[in-house]
């Protein structure tokens, strides 16, 4: 279907129905939908009526091939133009096979692998039915009470930008119209939602418009940049206007300054929200406000379709404000190739061959071994096989692995750690006892566990939150394990056993308790539907662990924000001329994090050489080359994350004390050694400047390599520009 044609179905459309193209309602608005009719509380508050819904643009959250079918084809039916719904969905991190939360993938800094989850997630979710996909979710992090963070890849904006295109690469694959197995990605929640204020969830952002594009805006650019088609506003104000109501941010940067022409939609009942947010009077307002900033859907409210041909009529707004956002969406349906076939990869035959199957739960395996992240270990892991184990804990045998963007997963379906580790050791080698509940417990449970613990060699503890612990409105302010958990570990301390710490969390956690307690201390996050099996491989050692962290855990939730990319102070702690007390510091806890950006450990170990560099003189037509040996000093393979690091020493503005600018993972057997090289160039210097432009300043820089953000070997260098 050409572009004239598509010009001329909006010719023949009625302001009627463009205005409900710009609607999106959840499934159980349509017929044949399962829970169809099912329209209770806000949704039965909305009063949509059988013409709007018969006309409009798009569907959240239906899927299943046949439920696609049938709402798709009733709709066909009943729309007068023929224009196919565009289905939409939450695959954030898997259909129903479900992979590692995005925060956990973030540590597996492995961009195939990254990637290869999205292609898969799309591929099952294609065959359900679905068309677009709102993810990936690039929100910089900093902020562990924010639950949130669990859906993000972590507090690094170069990270984030190559796990943001990774995502888009493998959901839209290079032909979105010729591919069916593909679905249309959205970036979301543009912008900065991570950045609330206090962690918690829908709380203003407020940051200088430099800040928010030297860290919070590359990842969503990135995206884009890799030919993301959509784009989702955030709830957050930003500089004191909702995101979705935002001018400013959406129609002069996002659609201006960057050029994206594709469908932006709002937030779940975001236009709306611009009435309590402050910045409109009431709905006819809100409607006004989100048009002109160029939402082109509404998504679950009925501002639009109740208000916007009023404003057309009287004037304030110009038609041309829908007629462009209905053809952006007539255009995505078009390189949906829905206009040929409005049920594009709806396949119930295909849906029941690839979903879940083997080669996709292997890939959830691998994902979940690379993902973990081994943050502690004191001589007692890898576990010996002829070894007992007490397997205590409330996630010692639970299904609540897989996070809280996995409403399509199957928990029942997810290996849990009980049975990935007899699936290695044989079932009378482990005894599983809860010992307690994520909050609570009882004494029973206690017996229970200190009997099992009794007759162990080895305790393994499987601790953390519940899926609802974290996730959208999933804010904490104590990040601590829950007080039941750490009397737990306390309580079997004294039996003198080692105890390795196992823990399913969706955020960096004070590790208080922990840490300082367990022996060995295993990150496994929400590892997926195959997360039992993934830890007992890495537990026996048949894997190496490879995660580094790519979010720091906080010494204490009084640090919050701590991240590895801060300022440096004019009173930086340890300066060779710093006093005792005024420098910048807390009274009563370190100023660095526990574990550090790029942080992890290895049943191997590994050696740098001491880091050399092509020359002390960089210029912009001549970068420099850092090149580092690192040798597996162990005696097992392993995986390593060589990370290279720099330091403008004085620019225009304060700069980090060190920014991530390049990494590779590399493998390496007992004993090998490999040469890693980085080209460093001028443009990986640029940063804004005041003026908001964004160059480099001539001057000296110091290089760091090494395994995280801590431990690194410097290099100078200086910048010239004659
Ligand atoms: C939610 C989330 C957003 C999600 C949308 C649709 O409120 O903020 O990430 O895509 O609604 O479910």
């Amino acid at each position: 279907m050409t572009e004239q044609q598509l010009v001329s179905i909006l010719n023949q459309m009625t302001i009627d129905e463009k205005i409900a193209q710009l609607l999106q309602l959840a499934a159980p608005f349509y017929e044949g939908a399962e829970g169809e009719g099912q329209i209770t509380g806000p949704m039965a508050a909305m009063g949509i009526s059988k013409e709007v819904v018969a006309n409009t643009g798009s569907v959240l959250g239906l899927t299943g091939a046949q439920q696609v079918i049938q709402v798709q084809k009733a709709h066909m039916n009943n729309n007068r133009l023929g224009i196919p719904l565009l289905m939409m969905a939450d695959i954030v991190h898997g259909y129903k096979t479900i992979f590692p939360v995005p925060l956990a993938l973030g540590c597996s800094w492995d961009m195939q692998l990254a990637e290869r989850t999205a292609e898969i997630a799309a591929a099952e979710a294609a065959a359900a039915g679905v068309h677009v996909t709102f993810a990936p979710m690039v929100d910089l992090v900093r902020d562990p009470r924010w639950g949130r963070v669990m859906e993000s890849t972590g507090e690094d904006p170069f990270l984030n930008g190559e796990f943001a295109r990774a995502f888009v690469r493998g959901f839209q694959g290079r032909d979105l119209t010729g591919d069916p197995s593909r679905v249309a990605a959205c970036v979301k929640h543009f912008a900065a939602y991570g950045a609330a204020e206090g962690g918690r969830d829908y709380n203003t952002v407020d940051m200088s418009e430099r800040q928010l594009r030297e860290y919070y805006l590359p990842a969503y650019q990135a995206a884009l940049d890799e030919g993301c088609e959509m784009v989702m506003t955030s709830f957050n104000t930003v500089d004191g206007i909702p995101a979705t109501g935002n001018s400013r941010l959406m129609r002069d940067l996002l659609r201006d300054e960057w050029g994206f022409d594709g469908v932006l939609i709002s937030d779940w009942g975001a236009v709306k929200e611009l009435i309590p947010h402050g910045v409109a009077a009431n709905e006819a307002e809100a409607a006004r406000k989100a048009i002109q900033a160029g939402v082109d859907i509404e998504m679950m409210t009925p501002c639009y379709v109740r208000h916007l041909r009023d404003l057309v009529e009287t004037g304030q707004v110009e038609e041309a404000l829908i007629d462009e956002a209905v053809l952006r969406i007539l255009k995505l349906k078009r390189k949906l190739g829905l206009f040929d076939n409005p049920y594009r990869g709806a396949d119930p035959e295909r849906e029941r061959e690839i979903v879940m199957c083997a080669e996709h739960r292997q890939a959830a395996r691998e994902a979940a071994l690379k993902s973990i992240v081994l943050l502690k270990n004191e001589g007692v892991l890898p576990l010996q096989e002829d070894r007992n184990i007490a397997l205590i804990g409330p996630f010692a045998q639970s299904g609540d692995i897989l996070g809280p963007w996995s409403w399509l997963g199957e928990q029942e379906e997810a290996v849990r750690l009980y049975d990935g580790l007899r699936a290695i050791s044989g079932a009378n080698r482990v005894v599983a006892a809860r010992g307690c509940g994520i909050e609570t417990g009882t004494d029973a449970e206690w017996d229970e566990a200190l009997r099992a613990a009794r007759n162990a060699d080895v305790i393994v503890l499987a601790l953390g939150e519940h899926s609802e612990m974290s996730g959208e409105a999933g804010s904490r302010a104590n990040i601590r394990l829950p007080q039941v958990q750490l009397e737990l570990i306390a309580k079997l301390k004294p039996l003198n056993k080692p105890i390795v710490a196992v823990l399913f969390n969706g955020r960096p956690l004070d590790l208080h308790g922990v840490f300082d307690q367990a022996d060995a201390v295993v990150e496994a996050w929400y590892p997926g539907t195959e997360g039992g099996a993934a830890i007992a491989e890495l537990l026996y050692g048949k894997h190496n662990p490879s995660g580094r962290l790519s979010m720091s855990f906080p010494y204490a939730a009084g640090q919050i924000p701590v991240y590895y990319n801060h300022f440096n102070t004019g009173r930086p702690q340890g300066a060779p001329d710093a006093q005792e007390r005024y420098v910048s510091q807390y009274l009563d806890i370190p100023n660095e994090p526990l574990l550090p950006f790029g942080y992890g450990l290895s049943y191997t170990s590994f050696e740098y050489s001491e880091p050399a560099i092509s020359s002390g003189t960089m210029t912009p037509e001549q970068p420099v080359r850092i090149r580092v040996r690192v040798t597996n000093t162990g005696d097992v393979a392993g995986e390593e994350v060589v990370q290279l690091y720099v330091r403008d020493v004085a620019g225009e503005t304060v700069r980090p004390v060190k920014e991530l600018k390049d990494f590779r993972k590399i493998s390496l057997q007992p004993g090998e050694s490999k040469d890693v090289e980085f080209i460093l160039s001028e443009r990986q210097l640029r940063y804004h400047h005041t003026n908001l432009e964004r160059i480099s300043d001539p001057g000296d820089f110091i290089a760091m390599v090494g395994p995280n953000s801590r431990d690194t070997a410097e290099l100078t260098f200086t910048l010239t520009k004659q």
